[in-house]
């Protein structure tokens, strides 16, 4: 016989996609009735037009027909303001942050969380891309991914990840938008239309501490900061909020590039960040008789990771995801399919990573 309890045990399966905990525990299993093997509720969703409805739905239904019921019946709410509050409240608890604590979690010196920042001397070397495509690698391998667009002018992870949706907020709290496996936060969400954001240091720490304490990352293993490019204020404020992480130097073939990227690893060394390695990106380009032009110059990341004494992870080549149909759902500007030959390249860094910081 169906009973109240028997359908809350099954809902207890049933998690919210975006915030993954159990609806049930989430207080949004509501006014539940049960008429022989007619079961009716209520599924009181965070938001209005939550755009996993849909999902949740079906998931309930699921699990009700599993259980035994011939007709489910589901109404959708979704919650008022105070208890979007009381909800974001409770999840803040969750993470073991009160609302006064300084430290947020991920930065606690508990956190199980690996940082790493990937920075470069200059902009335009493909720090956002290797930062993307890492990130997608790591989570291919079954890790927990989040990454912080910490590139507070230049932010472009949204885009170059095909991301169209925003984050949704529960009252004061942030969950993260994810795509391809990877949990990402960027200051590009909060601007409209692309206007350019002028930031003051203040406002532009508060920011970023905004996206450790007020976002709820969940656990993790590891943590991607795109950094600023180069080593001005706000690279060295972002080292120094972070107490240690390790760092990815990018670099061009090109010499002088090397050169300029020299003082950002030379800055990772200063602030005590680990220097986990150097990225050599736009190493050459494969014509169409298989023979590798080197258009950037040559030997620039093999230079750095000398100087810096560090390896020299991996070279990646020029070339763009290749995608058979552009309305693939798996879509995105800049990350590579597993089976590219770039996404292969990244596949072994991120395996390069994965060594280099395995826990013993
Ligand atoms: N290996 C590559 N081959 C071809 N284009 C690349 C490669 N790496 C990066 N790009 C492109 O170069 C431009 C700069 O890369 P981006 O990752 O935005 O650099 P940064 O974050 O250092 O400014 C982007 O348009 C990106 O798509
Ligand atoms: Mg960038």
């Amino acid at each position: 016989m169906l009973t109240r309890e028997k359908v809350l045990d099954a809902l207890k399966e049933v998690k919210d996609p975006e915030i993954n905990r159990s609806l049930v525990e989430l207080n949004m299993i509501r006014n539940i009735r049960i008429d022989g093997k007619k079961v009716s509720l209520d599924v009181v969703l965070t938001i209005q037009g939550c755009p996993l409805k849909v999902k949740i739905q079906e998931d309930v239904e699921r699990a009700l027909y599993q259980l035994g019921a011939e007709k489910v019946d589901i109404q959708i709410k979704s919650m008022t303001d105070e208890e979007r509050a009381a909800l974001s409240a409770k999840l803040r608890q969750r993470q073991g942050a009160s609302q006064k604590a300084k430290v947020p979690p991920l930065l606690d010196s508990s956190s199980e969380t690996q940082f790493i920042a990937v920075a470069s001397g200059k902009g335009g070397v493909g720090k956002s891309t290797v930062t993307v495509n890492l990130a997608v690698n790591l989570a291919r391998a079954g890790k927990k991914v989040g990454i912080i667009d910490a590139d507070i002018y230049g932010f472009s992870v949204p885009d170059m990840m095909g991301i169209e949706n925003r984050p949704v907020v529960i009252g004061e709290t942030i969950l993260p938008v994810e795509r391809f496996g990877v949990k990402v936060m960027s200051m590009g969400f909060f601007v409209e239309d692309n206007t350019p954001v002028v930031w003051r240091g203040p406002m532009l720490g508060k920011m970023l501490n905004n996206f450790f304490s007020e976002v709820h990352w969940g656990e993790l293993d590891y943590m991607l900061l795109d950094l600023p490019p180069g080593t001005g204020d706000v690279a060295l404020d972002i080292h120094q909020m972070i107490p240690c992480s390790k760092e990815i130097i990018v670099t061009t073939p090109h010499a002088t590039a090397a050169f300029v990227a020299a003082r950002a690893g030379a800055m990772a060394h200063a602030t005590r960040h680990e220097v986990l390695g150097v990225v050599e990106n736009m190493s050459w380009y494969e014509n169409k008789y298989g023979e590798r032009e080197y258009v950037f110059g040559y030997g620039g990341g093999e230079k750095l990771a000398k100087e810096l004494k560090a390896d020299l992870l991996v070279q990646i080549p020029l070339g763009v995801p290749e995608y058979k149909k552009t309305d693939d759902p798996d879509f995105a500007p800049s990350v590579y399919a597993p089976d590219h030959p770039i996404g292969k390249k990244y596949g072994e860094l991120a395996q390069k990573v994965l060594e280099k910081t395995a826990k013993n």
